[in-house]
């Protein structure tokens, strides 16, 4: 079957692991999910979902302070690392399993949803909004969603899908590496927080993050179903 353009990071997972055989995301967790977590009042009893977990370093991190955690990616390579990572951490690896959010859905809701640089990976209006889909039909009633994707909330930026898998110069710790290009859509707070009110999700909070790991600035939103 065709791959899709939002499949691409299973290239650039592989070449990066294969050929160096480290993450390439590296293994920072960022903490600012943890600390929007614990504002929600989530426990160890909540149900949390993490959609794109790639690498596994914020599912891990959030296995070994004891949450409730399970975590999905499209991509195959990204969920061998993440069990592989788990175990290694001693935490349950049966928690990540492969999945493609825009083309599935699970027969359970959770309380808490998050995704980090996720979204902005998902060019097409079409997708994009089956991401918001999935998302508002997962959660709890009160349940909260935490979305962050690379952005200032001002620039805007489109690449071209038919070219997510050719392959491109990155920098890679102190080297150039090539890996596959992925894709990217950056919008504005406006697109951004319209978005959210078309799938039927209030936003309650919106903020700009320079902690998230791997992005210089990423925007930061906190919605709940209508
Ligand atoms: C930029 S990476 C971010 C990974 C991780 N969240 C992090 O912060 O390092 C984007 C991730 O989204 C995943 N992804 C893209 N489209 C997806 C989809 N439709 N369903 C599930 N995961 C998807 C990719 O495979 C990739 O692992």
């Amino acid at each position: 079957m065709e791959k899709k353009y939002y499949e691409a990071y299973e290239e650039r997972y592989k070449q990066v692991h294969q050929s160096q055989n480290k993450p390439w995301a590296g293994d920072r967790p960022s903490l600012a999910i943890e600390k929007l977590l614990e504002k929600y009042g989530a426990n160890s009893n909540s149900s949390i979902l993490e959609i794109g977990c790639g690498e596994g370093q914020n599912a891990i991190y959030l296995l070994q302070k004891g949450y409730n955690i399970e975590a999905s990616d499209v991509s195959p390579e990204a969920i061998r690392w993440c069990k592989k990572q788990a175990e290694l951490a001693g935490v349950d690896e049966n928690k990540f399993f492969v999945m493609d959010i825009l083309n599935n859905d699970l027969d359970k809701k959770y309380d808490f949803i998050f995704s980090v640089a996720v979204l902005h990976m998902l060019v097409d209006d079409k997708d994009r909004s089956e991401f918001f889909n999935f998302v508002k039909k997962h959660l709890e009633d009160i349940g909260k969603a935490f979305i962050v994707v690379m952005g200032d909330g001002k620039m805007t930026r489109k690449t071209d899908t038919t070219k997510a898998f050719e392959l491109a110069d990155r920098p890679f710790e102190n080297k150039t590496i090539q890996v596959a290009t992925t894709s990217c859509r950056m919008v504005t707070w406006e697109q951004y927080l319209s978005e959210f009110k078309n799938a039927g999700l209030k936003v309650l909070d919106y903020y700009l993050d320079r902690t998230i790991s791997g992005f210089e600035v990423s925007m930061v939103a906190v919605a709940e179903k209508e």
